[in-house]
């Protein structure tokens, strides 16, 4: 059993375009630690998923990027990463609330709405993950959303308690070195069990939509790179990267 200990730097900034870009801009200039945490009160050009932007009002939520040196994981097990991110944010959450799901590929949910997103940017080289970055939003304080955000929540918005921030980012800090761990430690099914018992709508009959054309199906599993596996109502099994299919 090996542990990889987190670096205790944290760089925070009232202010910054995304702690994402900031990280790739630092991880261009030096070589830092693994486990380095940016945090930023507000961003001014927060990156969500698939070129989506991400809202937060300033110093009501977490806005944080992790560092992490997978350099054990090949980059077809890309995915890992975001596995134990999400249980790592489930876990959290759960502790402050209840019915919280992972929305593949890697949303949090509670209550059927979005609460956290998570986005990894890698960096590979030959067919290995030398550098990872976890940028995580988690709404927690903030009272309420534009319009134009589907069905957000906060821990707030479902407790109606204000958190405290140093407390929850401590307790997260400690379940992503937890979950990071499982990972350098090769505990491969384990992770994939947990993601898959929490995934939302896993083994359920749903509705899906791609390419325009809507269907019915159930999810029966993810890939390590990440593709969502259906088993239609027909029984033809089909595989969806991130872009390719959503939840009706
Ligand atoms: C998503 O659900 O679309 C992913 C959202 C990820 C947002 C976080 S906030 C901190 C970090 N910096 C960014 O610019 N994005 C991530």
């Amino acid at each position: 059993m090996t542990k990889r200990r987190f670096s205790q730097k944290h760089i925070y900034y009232e202010s910054i375009d995304s702690t994402n870009e900031e990280m790739q801009r630092i991880i261009q200039k030096s070589d830092i630690e693994e486990g380095t945490v940016i945090l930023a009160g507000f961003q001014t050009s927060g990156k969500g998923h698939m070129a989506n932007t991400w809202e937060s009002e300033s110093g009501k939520n977490l806005l944080m990027s992790m560092l992490f040196l997978p350099d054990f994981l090949k980059s077809d097990c890309q995915f890992y990463l975001s596995r134990i991110v999400s249980l790592a944010l489930l876990e959290l959450i759960g502790s402050y609330c209840d019915n919280v799901t992972i929305k593949w590929p890697n949303d949090i949910n509670v209550n059927d709405k979005k609460i956290a997103g998570i986005l990894i940017e890698n960096h590979l080289k030959g067919d290995k993950i030398e550098k990872s970055i976890a940028g995580i939003g988690l709404n927690i304080n903030q009272e309420k959303f534009s319009s134009d955000i589907p069905d957000p929540t906060s821990l707030y918005m479902e407790t109606g308690c204000h958190i405290d921030m140093t407390k929850l980012l401590d307790k997260l800090l400690k379940k992503l070195e937890e979950k990071y761990n499982m990972l350098v430690n090769n505990e491969l099914d384990v992770i994939c069990r947990s993601y898959h018992d929490h995934l939302y709508g896993f083994g359920e009959i749903k509705n899906f939509s791609s390419k325009g054309k809507k269907f019915r199906a159930r999810i029966t599993g993810t890939e390590p790179t990440g593709e969502l596996i259906l088993e239609t109502e027909e029984g033809e099994i089909l595989r969806f990267g991130f872009k390719e299919v959503v939840f009706n």
